[in-house]
């Protein structure tokens, strides 16, 4: 991937401070030399989040999220590397060099950068009609008035008014110096059939809608005219910097919230969020009235797993919607429904109830989905045996789309209750229902990778938030393996590869990635898990290429260092000494104070020099597992508390590593042996003495194992 250029990532990387980049999200307190917050991933009421600026990570350690810089701006906005990247630089003021952009991808680039700004100036000029004018305030704030909605929400929600005049906005912004050509793209105003330009929005409420970085690409407008020859709504076009269907309104409000309650509700319209966020609940967004699309529900995945649609129990609109929530399903998301007392859409529901009594209503009576529809399925299809048939049909094919087997088997047994059908007849056409849903599964990725990665391609410079919605979630699992027994003892070696595998070990005469890999060599084994394999071939790579300049380099800087302090002290040393004796004996210690200081930060800079890449790397699985594996340090790194001296993971690393490859080998005995026992159950009799032979060398092989372990650990955990 050559977006942006190593020099400039390792600039970003470099300039990036975690506590001050966390800062823009959450209000830190200083504790020792640590920061602490509360986390901002989840809802608490006493801080864990702690950051380390000398460390530069931070993590949560209640849900254990966190990292580097680069990794808290991709889980705190859902971007992805490159986006974090971009957003980083753009907060330290570092040029992106876009030398691979052609130059059609840059004009594209500045005409999306034009059309969000004259949204931008629509924005503001819209708020100030509904405050600053007597009609905005006589018509359009009154109108929210009467709405129930408050200022609050008015500002939150950035609410406005378009004048019923032809040309005030068109006026306002040509004006400010922005041209026709943009109004018209971003649809703010239109040209008639005699070629006049008009504005599009004229004595309407204005909703802006923003994408989720922030930025505004469209707007709705309300007329309060409750004449029916006039469209209800007008909204923005479709445009470079629009597309209705990767958008949610709200989202960009309620984000925070969806993250924390680790939950969003879904509703149809403008109002119905506003109403809700005002009433407290804050998770909700809104679809615009359409039926949902792909791209939205994998934008909402990126924030959840659990999403909650509110319908009024309006009884067409509920079954027209209940062929688009199959996709949720299929998504993976768990999906509750709601349906509000008769005659009520959330709005109205919100504005008059408390917030506990929405609150606990929504507890109340959310229902999940399945459920849902097969009830409201088979109360439409009464007693008639073909209807029935036709709706177990539909609901086996809903459930055949949920990827996690265990929640299809729940809702099997679930519907062969309700359905009063026997478990293994709906289990055979599930079973068909899934090869189906397979095929069609295997289609649609085909097509989004496809989709993904033209998305991927290097595109335009600040701009790739407002699209890129289509790719796949930075929080979601990279691929389900099946169980490993090897894989444990692989993360702990892993992890002493990403924490210290640059540290030289004295005992030992080598790094800690040199002792690992002579083992794994000499007894011809592999990292199974392809995350810990990657990490070790990566360190390998970067101990081989990278690290012998850098670290002649640093031993450099560091000797200098020495040295300088060496005279000074030598210099105070000779004007205040006493006698040659004391002067003497005080040069000894100096020279050994300087020696173990200079030890310390070269073995914290190797200590560092992998953990450093890994944390930040653009691979998404390795990034992960090391911010995982690193984390641990982190809180045992106390060293001396007030009572007594406590050991370093650091202090025991040659035993600890020692004791890591010996599990390692032990795992793959027992697997080993498991399989000839495997064998032995299916080989004719004269075979398995020479099987009994070879389980029984193993056995011997372990108890070895054993003996030396025991031996070394003179501490077991
Ligand atoms: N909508 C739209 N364009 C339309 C009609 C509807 O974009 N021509 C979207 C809007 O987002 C609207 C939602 O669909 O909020 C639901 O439509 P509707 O129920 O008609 O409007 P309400 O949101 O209920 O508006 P209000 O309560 O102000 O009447
Ligand atoms: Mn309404």
């Amino acid at each position: 991937m050559k977006k942006i250029d190593r020099e400039t990532v390792q600039r970003i990387l470099d300039a990036a401070d975690i506590v001050d980049v966390v800062s823009d999200f959450v209000s830190l307190k200083k504790r020792g030399v640590n920061y602490v917050g509360l986390c901002p991933f989840h809802n608490e009421r006493t801080p864990s989040f702690s950051v380390s600026r000398a460390k530069g990570i931070c993590k949560c350690f209640s849900c254990g999220k966190g990292g580097s810089p680069v990794n808290f701006v991709m889980e705190h906005e859902q971007m992805t590397y490159y986006e974090a990247l971009r957003y980083l630089a753009k907060k330290y003021n570092i040029e992106i060099r876009e030398h691979e952009m052609t130059d059609a991808e840059r004009e594209e680039a500045t005409e999306r950068e034009s059309m969000l700004a004259v949204n931008d100036f629509a924005l503001k000029h819209f708020e100030h009609n509904l405050t600053d004018t007597p009609d905005g305030r006589d018509i359009g704030l009154a109108y929210f008035r009467e709405r129930g909605i408050n200022d609050q929400m008015v500002q939150k929600f950035r609410l406005g008014y378009a004048l019923d005049r032809n040309d005030d906005l068109l006026k306002a912004a040509q004006q400010k110096g922005f041209s026709e050509k943009f109004l018209i793209q971003t649809g703010l105003c239109s040209r008639s059939e005699k070629g006049q330009v008009y504005d599009r929005f004229r004595g309407r409420v204005i909703y802006p809608v923003f994408s989720i970085s922030g930025r505004v690409v469209a707007f709705g407008g309300r007329t309060l005219r409750s004449d029916k020859s006039m469209a209800k709504y007008v909204n923005s076009p479709e445009s470079l910097i629009y597309s209705k269907s990767h958008e949610l309104y709200g989202l960009f409000q309620a984000k925070s919230a969806i993250m924390k309650r680790d939950k969003c509700i879904l509703v149809e319209g403008y109002m119905d969020v506003i109403s809700m966020h005002q009433v407290g609940v804050d998770n909700v967004v809104a679809s615009s009235g359409t039926s949902l699309t792909d791209g939205q529900v994998r934008l909402l995945h990126r924030f959840t797993q659990n999403v909650t649609v509110i319908y009024d129990s309006d009884a067409a609109g509920i079954k027209a919607s209940l062929r688009g929530i199959d996709m949720l399903l299929a998504e993976g998301l768990n999906i509750k429904v709601l349906l509000l007392p008769d005659g009520d859409d959330p709005d109205s529901f919100a504005q008059s109830h408390s917030a506990t009594e929405v609150e606990e209503y929504i507890a109340n009576n959310e229902t999940d989905f399945i459920r849902f529809k097969t009830r409201i399925l088979l109360k439409d299809a009464g007693d008639d045996p073909i209807a029935r048939s036709r709706v177990i049909t539909d609901i086996v094919n809903s459930i055949a789309v949920i990827p996690n087997p265990v929640t299809r088997g729940v809702y099997l047994q679930e519907c062969s209750r309700m359905l009063d059908i026997d478990e293994k007849t709906l289990s055979l056409q599930l079973a068909k229902g899934i090869a189906d849903a397979a095929e069609r599964e295997q289609k649609a990725a085909q097509q989004r990778q496809a989709r993904d990665q033209r998305a991927q391609e290097p595109t335009q410079p600040t701009t790739t938030t407002e699209t890129n919605v289509s790719q796949p979630s930075p929080s979601q699992p990279a691929v389900v393996r099946p169980a490993n027994k090897l894989r444990k003892p692989e993360l702990v070696l892993a992890k002493y590869i990403v924490k210290y595998g640059l540290l030289q070990l004295d005992d030992v005469g080598c790094s800690v990635l040199e002792f690992i890999r002579n083992e794994l060599e000499n007894d011809g084994i592999t990292f199974t898990d392809p995350i810990c394999r990657r990490i070790y071939d990566d360190a390998l790579q970067i101990q081989a290429e990278q690290w012998p300049a850098d670290l002649a380099e640093k031993t450099q800087a560091l000797e200098q260092e020495r040295a300088a302090a060496i005279a000074e002290g030598q210099e105070l040393i000779r004007s205040n000494g006493r006698d040659l004796a004391d002067m003497q004996a005080k040069e000894k210690d100096l020279l050994e104070l300087c020696d173990a200081k200079m030890a310390k930060a070269s073995r914290e800079f190797a200590c560092m020099y992998l953990e450093d890449i890994f944390l930040s790397t653009p691979d998404d699985d390795e990034r992960r597992l090391s911010t995982a594996l690193a984390a641990e340090r982190y809180q045992l790194s106390k060293g001396h508390t007030k009572y007594s001296y406590v050991e370093t993971e650091e202090d025991r690393l040659p035993e600890l590593l020692f004791r890591g490859v010996m599990e390692l080998k032990h795992a793959i005995l027992d697997s080993q042996i498991s399989d000839l026992n495997t064998q032995m159950r299916q080989v004719a009799p004269e075979a398995q003495q020479d099987l009994m032979r070879q389980i029984f060398e193993l056995y011997q092989l372990k108890a070895q194992f054993s003996k030396i372990l025991g031996e070394r650990i003179v501490n077991p955990r």
